[in-house]
């Protein structure tokens, strides 16, 4: 006769807390933990509330042990689960593409509150999981919106979460570091109507960070959406917002997500190119992250 092996609900948890408390927050591993049971035992919230009498079975015991053993190896939570909510939306996450940021869910936040009226045409560069085009086209339904991204594999995931939320979006292939090539893409997506909204979270970390930086970034996201080169932090913010300005509406605007350490410079050299009325916002950590500008 075989003994079914039980473990009891709080024993079990407290297990989980216990393993995790080192590298994550109270709220962060009671998030993870209503993840995993959601995820991969199939208990609702509405069922996880009157669990406490509950006993695991080998089985399920397994299961949270090995995600426990997966968050030791540095993998990100997202990817464990497959999935990341950003601005309301369930979004596919995976190495393909970096994950959605809560800053970038702020830039979003002033771009939808800053319309008077629905745009048009908006275009999102540097566009990754999709996670500010697919955000937009959800708000603005009747807007025409696009994302540019140079990666393949960032645009197949873009088109994989496009697809399975309905949304209207296309996504195009293109270098914004190269002249030429970027803008043919903006002249091929202004044929009917300038930009009224462009929106870009670039890559901004200087190489010099990686040092400081946490293996499950590293180890797991593209490293391309990531850095650029010490000595020119600003090269993405140069080639976009040179490339773009005769692409924007008189009365439309851009904004940008930045490294709050180089904030100030970016916020100078849009100036210097030529664009007016430049304005900065904090992010919720107090850090200056978000500028916006206009023609
Ligand atoms: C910081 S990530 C932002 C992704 C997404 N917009 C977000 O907010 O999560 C920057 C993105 O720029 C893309 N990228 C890097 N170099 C590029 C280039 N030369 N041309 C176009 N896209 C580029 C990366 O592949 C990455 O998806």
């Amino acid at each position: 006769m075989t003994s079914e092996f039980f473990v009891d609900f709080k024993v079990q948890k407290d297990i989980f807390k216990r393993a995790l408390e080192k590298d994550f927050s109270i709220t962060e591993i009671q998030q993870i933990w209503r993840q995993i049971l959601i995820h991969f035992l199939s208990i609702s919230p509405i069922e996880q509330i009157s669990m406490g009498s509950h006993q695991f079975s080998a089985a399920e015991t397994n299961v949270i042990n090995n995600i426990v053993q997966r968050l030791h190896n540095k993998e990100p939570f997202q990817h464990i689960i497959g999935e990341v909510e950003f601005y309301g939306l369930e979004l596919k996450s995976d190495a393909r593409g970096l994950i959605p940021r809560p800053e970038t869910e702020e830039l979003v936040d002033w771009v939808v509150n800053d319309q008077a009226f629905e745009p048009s045409n908006i275009l999102d560069v540097c566009s990754g999981s999709g996670c500010i085009t697919l955000a937009l086209s959800q708000l603005f339904p009747d807007a025409q919106v696009s994302g540019i991204e140079n990666s393949r594999n960032a645009i197949s995931l873009a088109e994989e979460n496009a697809i399975s939320l309905k949304l209207p979006v296309q996504f195009k292939e293109s270098d914004v570091l190269n002249t030429n090539q970027f803008k043919n893409t903006l002249k091929d997506l202004t044929k009917k109507v300038l930009f009224d909204v462009i929106v870009s979270n670039p890559p901004y970390i200087p190489q010099a960070e990686k040092d400081n930086m946490d293996l499950v970034v590293l180890n797991h996201e593209p490293n391309e959406a990531l850095f650029v080169p010490d000595d020119d932090p600003l090269v993405f913010y140069r080639a976009i917002a040179k490339a773009v300005l005769p692409f924007l509406s008189t009365s439309g605007a851009i904004y940008f997500e930045c490294h709050y350490l180089h904030l100030e410079n970016t916020r100078k050299l849009l100036i210097e190119l030529g664009f007016n009325s430049v304005e900065k916002r904090k992010d919720m950590q107090g850090k200056w992250r978000m500028l916006k500008a206009r023609k």
